[in-house]
C-alpha cells in the first residue's frame, strides 16, 4: 500500500501534468492523503483524493521531485501525517512505503539528540535519521539506516539544491523506469509504463542514487551492484474508463476479451511455462496454494478442479499460512496474486522457501515481487485493473487454474468461454440493475454454494462487502442448518448458486425457502432469476460470480458509494 513516485529529469517538468499525473496511476495503492516535494524545497500535502489536491495546489515546475499517496498505518489521516516528511531544517524530504517497526526507539534516540518530530508516523523517523547521519555523506547515512532499521521500506529521499534521488528498499516494491532524458521511480511499473517499457527492479537490501543522466545501485554495505534492465509489455489503452462511468463496470465488461487473451497466451506464448508448471505439479507430493482476498477464492476453485482431477492440492489464506500449513521440499507452493506484491503472500512464500518448498505463481503484474520469487510464473494477462475490487483478474485467475486442471483431465470448454461470459453479462445486467434497486437498503444478504459453487458464493459475497458495504456471507449450503439458518427470517435475501444437476444444493435451497427466505436462483435451470448459459461446472463457477460483480456494482451505485476506491481498502497491500 502507499504509492511512491520520483522523477529526475534533464528538463523541467510540470508538477501537476507529470509528477502528480504519475502518482494518479498509483492511487489504487492508497488514497488517504497525498503530497509532493521538489529539489527547490517546495513541499505540499493534503488529505483526501488526489484530484481535489490537484485542484487546490498551485502548479509549478521541477527537475527533481518525489510524491506519495498514502494508505494510513501509523498515525491518523491528517495533513501533518501525509508524506513527504522532512528533517528539522526542511532540507531533506522523504516518501516511504512500508513500516519502520523500531521507529519508536529511533525517535526517542533522535529526540534525545535534539530532533523535533511533527507527526505520529513511523516514516518521519527516516528523515531525521538521515539528517543525523548526513555529516558522513548521504551514502553512509543510507547504509546506517539500512543497518539500524527494522521493518519494511521503499524510500525515496531528495535534498534541497541537489538534483539526485536517493532510494532504498527492503520488502516493499520499488522499480526504476528508464525513459528518454528522465528517470522515473515508482512502486510499480504503472508509474511509468506509458513512457517506457524498460525497468530495473530493486532487490531487497539495495540502495541507489539516481539523477537525470543515470543511476548507480549498491548493496546495503556500499558495494556496487550490476542490475539487469527488464522489458515489459503493457496494454496502455486499459488505463482509461472510455465510455463507462467507473473502472469497475468497464473491467466487468472487459472479461470476455481478457479471458480470450489469456486462453490464447496459455496455448501459445506461455505454453512452455504451462508445461514446466504442470511437471512441477506432477513431481511434487502435494500442491499448496497461497493467496489473499479474491485471489484466495480463485485458489479455492483451483483446489476443487485439481482434487477432482486426482491431484493433492490445498489452499490457505496467506496471513495464516505459517500457522496452519506444513511445507517441506516435496511441496510445491503456488501463489495466486493479482498484484504479485501482497505482503502476506510474499511472507508465506519466504516461509515455504525456507522449508525447502518449490515456488511458482499466477500473477497479473509482470516482474512483480512474487513473480521474481518464483521458479515459474504464469501471467494471467488481464491487463491493468484499476478498480480496487478484482473482477477481470478473478475470472482470469480461475481460467488459468482451470487450464492447469485440464492438463490433469478436468474438462472445460475454453473455446466457448469468452462468448458465455458475454452472454451472461448481456442477458443479466438489466435484471441485476432492477434487483439492486430492491436490495439497496438490505443489510444482510446470504449466498449459498456447495462444492464448486462455494468459492463462487464467497467471492460473490466478498464483492458485496467491498463495494456495496453490505454485510454478505458466502455460505456452504450444507452447513447452514448447523447454525446460520437461525438468521433466516421472512424476506431475507438468499442467493443460491446451483451448478447443473446439483440435487443437494436444490434441497438446501428449499430449506431456506421453507423458512421464509426470499430465494434468488443463479443457475442454468430454466426459470432461474439469473440464468447461467452453461452446464459445465468449472465454467459455472466463473459465470455465477459475474452476477455478484454486477450486483455489488449496481447496489453501490444506488447507494452513491465511491465504487472504484472503497473506503479503507487498497488494491496492493504491501504490509502484513
Ligand atoms: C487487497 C485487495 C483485494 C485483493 C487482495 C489480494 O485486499 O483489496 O481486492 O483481492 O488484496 O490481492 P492480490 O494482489 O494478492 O491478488
Amino acid at each position: 500500500m502507499c504509492g511512491i513516485v520520483g522523477i529526475a529529469s534533464s528538463k523541467e517538468f510540470p508538477i501537476k501534468g507529470e509528477l502528480l499525473a504519475r502518482l494518479k496511476k498509483l492511487e489504487y495503492r492508497g488514497y488517504d492523503s497525498v503530497g509532493y516535494a521538489t529539489s527547490d524545497g517546495i513541499c505540499e500535502k493534503g488529505v483526501g483524493e488526489l484530484v481535489k489536491f490537484i485542484e487546490r495546489v498551485k502548479d509549478g515546475k521541477a527537475r527533481t521531485a518525489i510524491a506519495h499517496t498514502r494508505w494510513a498505518t501509523h498515525g491518523g489521516v491528517t495533513e501533518a501525517n501525509a508524506h513527504p516528511h522532512s528533517d528539522c531544517k526542511g532540507n531533506l524530504f522523504i516518501v516511504h512505503n512500508g513500516i519502520i517497526e523500531n521507529y519508536e526507539e529511533m525517535k526517542k534516540d533522535l529526540e534525545r539528540k535534539g530532533h523535533k518530530f511533527r507527526t505520529q508516523t513511523d516514516s518521519e523517523a527516516i528523515a531525521h535519521f538521515l539528517e543525523e547521519k548526513m555529516g558522513k555523506g548521504m551514502e553512509k547515512a543510507m547504509q546506517e539506516f539500512m543497518k539500524d532499521a527494522k521493518g519494511t521500506f521503499a524510500v525515496l529521499a531528495i535534498r534541497k539544491g541537489d538534483e539526485k534521488i536517493y532510494a532504498m528498499k527492503r520488502d516493499s516494491p520499488l522499480a526504476l523506469g528508464l525513459a528518454n532524458g528522465e528517470m522515473i521511480l515508482g512502486s510499480d511499473i504503472y508509474a511509468f509504463s506509458d513512457k517506457t517499457n524498460k525497468a530495473i527492479f530493486f532487490d531487497d537490501e539495495e540502495y541507489a542514487i539516481i539523477d537525470a543522466k543515470g543511476y548507480e545501485f549498491f548493496d546495503s554495505k556500499g558495494k556496487k551492484v550490476k542490475k539487469e534492465i527488464k522489458e515489459f509489455t503493457w496494454a496502455r489503452q486499459e488505463e482509461s474508463k472510455h465510455e463507462h462511468p467507473h473502472y469497475m463496470i468497464k473491467e466487468i465488461h472487459e472479461q470476455p476479451v481478457a479471458a480470450e487473451r489469456l486462453i490464447r497466451s496459455l496455448e501459445a506464448d506461455q505454453a512452455q511455462k504451462v508445461e514446466k508448471l504442470v511437471n512441477m505439479m506432477k513431481e511434487a507430493d502435494r500442491v499448496l496454494f497461497v493467496a489473499a482476498g479474491t485471489s484466495y477464492f480463485a485458489s479455492l476453485l483451483g483446489v476443487y478442479f485439481l482434487n477432482k482431477a486426482g491431484l493433492k492440492a490445498q489452499t490457505l489464506i496467506a496471513s495464516e499460512f505459517e500457522n496452519f500449513m506444513y511445507a517441506d521440499k516435496t511441496t510445491l507452493v503456488i501463489a495466486v496474486s493479482q498484484s504479485g506484491e501482497t505482503m502476506d503472500a510474499v511472507t508465506a512464500l519466504k516461509f515455504a522457501k525456507g522449508k525447502g518448498a518449490r515456488i511458482a505463481s499466477l500473477v497479473n503484474v509482470p516482474h512483480s515481487t512474487i513473480q521474481r520469487m518464483s521458479e515459474v510464473s504464469l501471467e494471467i494477462c488481464a491487463g491493468q485493473e484499476v478498480c480496487v475490487a478484482a473482477t477481470k483478474t478473478f475470472t482470469n485467475q480461475v481460467v488459468a487454474l482451470l487450464f492447469l486442471a485440464s492438463k490433469f483431465g478436468f474438462h472445460a470448454d475454453f473455446e466457448g468461454l469468452p462468448l458465455q461470459i458475454e452472454k451472461t453479462i448481456a442477458s443479466n445486467e438489466g435484471k441485476v440493475k432492477e434487483l439492486a434497486k430492491k436490495l439497496k437498503d438490505r443489510n444482510d444478504i446470504y449466498i449459498l454454494g456447495r462444492g464448486l459453487s462455494y468459492p463462487s458464493a464467497r467471492e460473490f459475497a466478498h464483492k458485496l462487502k467491498e463495494i456495496a458495504y453490505v454485510h454478505a456471507e458466502g455460505m456452504m449450503a450444507g452447513e447452514l442448518k448447523h447454525g446460520t439458518l437461525a438468521l433466516i427470517e421472512d424476506g431475507t435475501p438468499v442467493f443460491s448458486l446451483i451448478p447443473n444437476g446439483d440435487a443437494d444444493m436444490a434441497s438446501n435451497t428449499k430449506e431456506v425457502e421453507a423458512r421464509g427466505a426470499d430465494v434468488i436462483l443463479v443457475s442454468s435451470m430454466p426459470g432461474s432469476q439469473f440464468q447461467i448459459p452453461t452446464t459445465n461446472r468449472g465454467i459455472f463457477a466463473i459465470l455465477s460470480v459475474i452476477i455478484g460483480q454486477l450486483l455489488a456494482y449496481y447496489i453501490a451505485r444506488e447507494r452513491g458509494l465511491p465504487i472504484d476506491k472503497p473506503r479503507n481498502l487498497a488494491k496492493s497491500v504491501t504490509v502484513k
